[in-house]
Formats: structure tokens, sequence, C-alpha cells
């Protein structure tokens, strides 16, 4: 029988959790693995087929967290299986640094094509989020011959030391790093729920752009000091958080005035996850720079740095990365925008409404839950204490998470007291169903005991 057709469509749990296979594992783990990583719940994934996951037991789960919302198209994706098995039996490395490869090429073409604004771009190749921000803070320095960056309160770009130096998510990430890049500046990122420092959430745009005017740019750093301003059109790791249209087609204003490259960090908010190719294409603006990665090549290792043409003008030799853009990557990468553009960016869009209009009563109705925001399948649902107060609550966050996980549902936290909804574009109306109800049951039962 084809796996597919073994597989479930919803979660089906045989064992208690973990179950014995899993519960060996974990044990092995924690001996041999570094202990660096953060683990919610002990899930000991063994194989996946579209939105969900079969753990070492054969208990199933639904998958709303994608891997940190990288598998786009769903685990295994026949035609992303199949140009992987082609690739490497065709041609796994050779390094794009050093010779020319037609994959790479089409590509490139084609995140050219998709990229937001109709002038030609640039395309570099890397194996990771922060590789492509590393590369972006590079080029942004090598293309302005500036060398100051601002950045937002909450933001993720990653954890080796130029893209750590960004990164304002949480303190650990840091801790005992000692001194990273000089130059670094970071201003309040526009919260439409609790606005800056706690105040005026509906003018949290116009006081995170005058943040910078005022502050940054009068008493901190003169603005034609600055190379570029990193954004996460949708804060991810900071809770997912949607940045106003009015915040970013300001930032594009002053960008374009003082001569300040707009990086837009599409490592989470990019491929189609939001239903439309990025979440700039939401908004209308124009970065000089697009940074992707996650769900571009559905699991395959691969970034990707999309620039203006005139502005990716450093010369041989100013960066590369030996693995960066390897072919089978670039086929998985291809078959994802295939499967992408052939419906999964829609459906994206379709379930994302779906979820949108299924929680819509949820801030009545439960007494923990004082958000819910997000665009197509990147939904934050945030969690206080207190309506009026809005003091987090990331205990609830967690109990719900970990409710959740008990119920075969794997949901990931994002920020610190919010939920994120990030399954595979695939997902379809009945898992999301599924999702839902299933949420709203751990909510319930999470507020009744405490
Ligand atoms: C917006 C954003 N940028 C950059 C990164 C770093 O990506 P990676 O973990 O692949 O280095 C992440 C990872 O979560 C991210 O969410």
């Amino acid at each position: 029988m084809p796996v597919a057709e073994k597989k479930m469509n919803l979660p089906n749990l045989v064992t208690s959790l973990p179950g014995p296979k899993a519960k060996a594992i974990v044990e092995r783990d924690h001996k041999v693995i570094s202990p660096s990583y953060t683990r919610d719940y002990p899930l000991v994934a063994k194989s996946g087929l579209g939105a969900t996951i079969e753990d070492a037991d054969g208990n199933t789960f639904l998958d709303f967290a994608a891997g940190i919302a990288v598998v786009a198209t769903g685990h295994c994706h026949p035609q992303v299986v199949a140009a992987i098995r082609k690739q490497a039996g065709e041609l796994i490395h050779m390094s794009c640094t050093d010779f020319y490869y037609q994959g790479m090429v089409d590509l490139a073409e084609k995140l050219a094509a998709i990229a937001p604004g109709s002038g030609s771009k640039r395309v570099y190749f890397g194996n990771s989020g922060t590789e492509a921000i590393e590369a972006a803070m590079k080029l942004a320095r090598y293309h302005t011959r500036r060398d100051k960056f601002i950045a937002f309160y909450g933001c993720f770009h990653g954890r080796t030391m130029g893209s750590l130096s960004l990164t304002a998510s949480k303190a650990v990430q840091r801790k005992r790093f000692g001194s990273l890049l000089g130059g670094v500046f970071h201003a309040p990122y526009p919260n439409t729920y609790r606005g800056a420092y706690g105040v005026r959430p509906d003018h949290a745009a116009a006081d995170a752009l005058a943040q910078i005017e005022d502050e940054l740019f009068k008493r901190i750093v003169d603005p034609e000091e600055v190379a570029a301003i990193f954004v996460e059109p949708i804060q991810g790791e900071g809770g997912y958080l949607v940045a106003p249209a009015e915040f970013l087609q300001g930032l594009q204003r002053l960008c374009r005035k003082h001569g300040i490259l707009l990086v837009a960090d599409e490592v989470q908010s990019g491929m189609g996850r939001t239903g439309k190719w990025w979440a700039c294409d939401h908004v209308g603006v124009e970065p000089d720079i697009i940074c992707t990665a996650k769900g571009i090549a559905s699991g395959m290792p691969l970034c990707a740095v999309i620039a203006k043409a005139e502005v990716m003008d450093w010369q041989p030799g100013a960066h590369a990365s030996t693995f960066g853009g390897n072919p089978v990557s670039i086929a998985a990468a291809l078959a994802t925008l295939q499967v992408l553009e052939g419906g999964a960016i829609a459906n994206a869009a379709r379930i994302g409404e779906f979820i949108f209009r299924e929680t819509a009563g949820w801030r009545e109705r439960h007494k923990s839950v004082g958000d819910i925001r997000g665009e197509g399948l990147m939904i934050g649902i945030e969690f206080v204490r207190d309506k009026k107060t809005k003091e987090r609550a990331p205990d609830v966050r967690n109990k719900v998470i970990e409710a959740a996980f008990e119920k075969g549902l794997l949901v990931l936290g994002a920020g610190e007291n919010s939920l994120r909804l990030a399954p595979p574009l695939i997902v379809d109306e009945e898992q999301a169903e599924f999702a839902v109800q299933t949420l709203d049951g751990c909510i319930r039962e999470v507020e009744r005991s405490m």
C-alpha cells in the first residue's frame, strides 16, 4: 500500500505520551545532544506526510508547527521528494561558488520575478536564515559604505554573531556571548495590541516611526551613517506581531529619504505563508533587500538574499559559501515554488481566513485570550492574566501548548506569552477545524485549572 494511503489526516494516539520508544530516545538525547536546544514537549518524530507527523511509537500528530514554519508544502510532498530523489542521483554538490549550474539560475530568475517591485534583481544563496541575514548585513555595508544598523525590539534575525547583534528577542540568546557588533541600534516595534512601552496601541505605527526620527536620528546616530534598517514585516519569534502598513510604508519613506537600505527579513513570513508571496506584498512595500529561508525548500537547507540589482554590487570574492545553493536544495526549492504557485499560497489565504472566522469569538469567550492576529497561516494568539492590565500569562500559554500535545496537536510558542499557528500551507479545512476545536478545549481546560 502506498505510504500516503496508510497515513491519517488527523491525530491518532496509540500510547500514552511519550511512548516507550520516545522515552528511551529522549533519555539518550539528554546525554549526548547540546543542552542549548529548547524542547517544549517530548515529540520524537519518525516520519511525516502532509500536515501530520508520526512519532517513534506510531502516534500520529497534526503538525501546526511545520518545523518552525519550514515545511511549506507539508512533510515529504511527493513532488518535492521526487525532485530531491532525482537530483540526488544526478549531482549533489560541485560548489556554485566555483562553477555554474542551471538550477541555480532557474531559481534565481524565479525569485527575482516574484520579489516585490519591477526592477531587476540579483540573488545570493546560502544555507540558513542567519546566513541570509549575515549576507544582507555585509552587502548593506559594502554597497552603502556605511556601517550602522537599526533593528527592532522583539526581533529575531538569527544566532551567529552578526545577526545576533540585530536580534533583540530574549536575553538568554545573548548572555555570556560577549560584545557583539557595534553600531547596532534598536527601536520599538509597532505593537498594535500593546503600543510602544505599553501605551497608545492605536498610535503604534506613528510612535514607532517617531522614535526613529525624533530620538535615534537626533540623539544617537546620524541617518547618513546608517547602512540598513532590518525589519520583519510580521515579527515571528517576537510573537507573530503584524506591523501596520503605515509603519512599513513610513520606514520605506525614511530609508529613501536618507539613502538607507530597507531590508525585509521574510525568513519566516515569506514564501507564501501569509497568503501572498511576501508579507511586504500586503502593504505595497518594495524592500531593497529581501532575506528568505525556512519555507523556500520545504525543509532542505537553503536561503536566498534577493536584492535590487544595483544594490548587489559586490566584487568577486567579497562573499560566498561552499554549500550555498547546493543542487539538491535548489531542486527542492524549484519543486516547492511550483506547489506554492499551484494552489498552496491560495490555500494559505483561504484556511487562514477560516481560522480567523472560527476563532473570532475567543477574545470574548476566553478570559486569557488577549489578542489574535496574523496574516494567512501565520497566526498568533496572545495569553494574558488580565484583559485590562494585559499582564502577560506565559504559564497559561505553556500549559495550552502541553495540553494540545497531549491531544495530538503540535503547536509552538512565540514571544513571551503567545502561541503560534504555522501549519504547512497545504493544510485542509478538516485539519484546521480540528486544530481550532482542540485549542478551544485546551484553553478552557487550562483556564478552569487556574
Ligand atoms: C525572521 C527570522 N529571521 C532569521 C531567522 C534565523 O533563521 P535560522 O534559524 O535558519 O538561522 C529566523 C529563525 O527563526 C527568523 O524567524
